[in-house]
């Protein structure tokens, strides 16, 4: 049954947040904005070739993974967050989307970008919480991703996160689906925390 989606229901989330990364370094956490353009193709140039090509499938040239994760302008159905330090010159460091599906509406597709320096951080896991947080706003139930097989720290992240999960292996890829519907993703070990009184799952 898709389930009811009212018009709206996001803007209950709050907006901008504050978190920790598992070794306690403090982050920002925003939706993309037209302004973020300089930063997000400085956040592009620092990345391997082998992380672009494992988030796309396929080698991306730089233009065209900015012009993926600044997307176009208040597309429907697409959330698109960013994740920045918090120095005198803050820097990009990760981005997490979901994308619903036009035919599916309680479903939705995540993928997840992380600079090469702050990988196996928590960076994407924080990011796959709120994402939640503000796709459960929306009437969305599950997250979907296809990851290939040997990207050992994407399956991880989708299968310790916490949420009720399946996992449908084709070969060299995998279709992680999560039920994010369910309120229970909080990690017995959390890879980072959030602070300022918010927890992914109040
Ligand atoms: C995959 C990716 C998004 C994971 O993000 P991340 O912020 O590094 O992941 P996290 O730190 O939140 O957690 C990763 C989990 O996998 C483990 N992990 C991290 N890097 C790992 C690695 N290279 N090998 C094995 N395990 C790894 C961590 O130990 C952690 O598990 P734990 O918290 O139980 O210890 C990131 O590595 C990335 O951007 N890769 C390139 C792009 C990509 O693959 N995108 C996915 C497309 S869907």
């Amino acid at each position: 049954m898709t389930p009811e989606i009212e018009v709206g229901e996001e803007s209950a989330v709050e907006e901008d947040r504050l978190g920790e990364l598992r070794d306690g370094t403090p982050v920002f956490v925003h939706r993309v904005r037209p302004r973020d353009r300089a930063g997000i193709e400085a956040f592009v140039a620092r990345i391997s070739e082998d992380s672009i090509e494992l988030r796309f499938t396929t080698p991306a040239r730089p233009e065209a993974v900015s012009r993926e994760i600044l997307g176009p302008p208040g597309a429907e159905g697409r959330l698109s967050l960013l994740m920045e330090t918090i120095e005198e010159r803050p820097r990009i460091v990760a981005n997490g989307e979901y994308v619903r599906y036009p035919r599916d509406p309680g479903r939705a597709e995540v993928a997840f970008l992380v600079a090469d320096d702050f990988q196996g951080r928590g960076a994407s896991t924080l990011l796959l919480y709120d994402l939640a947080r503000w796709a459960r706003a929306a009437g969305i139930r599950w997250f979907t991703a296809v990851v290939a097989a040997e990207n050992v720290a994407m399956r991880d992240v989708f299968l310790r996160a916490g949420f009720p999960y399946r996992v449908v292996c084709d070969g060299p890829t995998l279709l992680v689906e999560l039920n994010i519907g369910e309120a229970v993703g909080r990690r017995a070990d959390p890879a980072g925390t959030w602070i300022g009184g918010i927890v992914p799952f109040a």
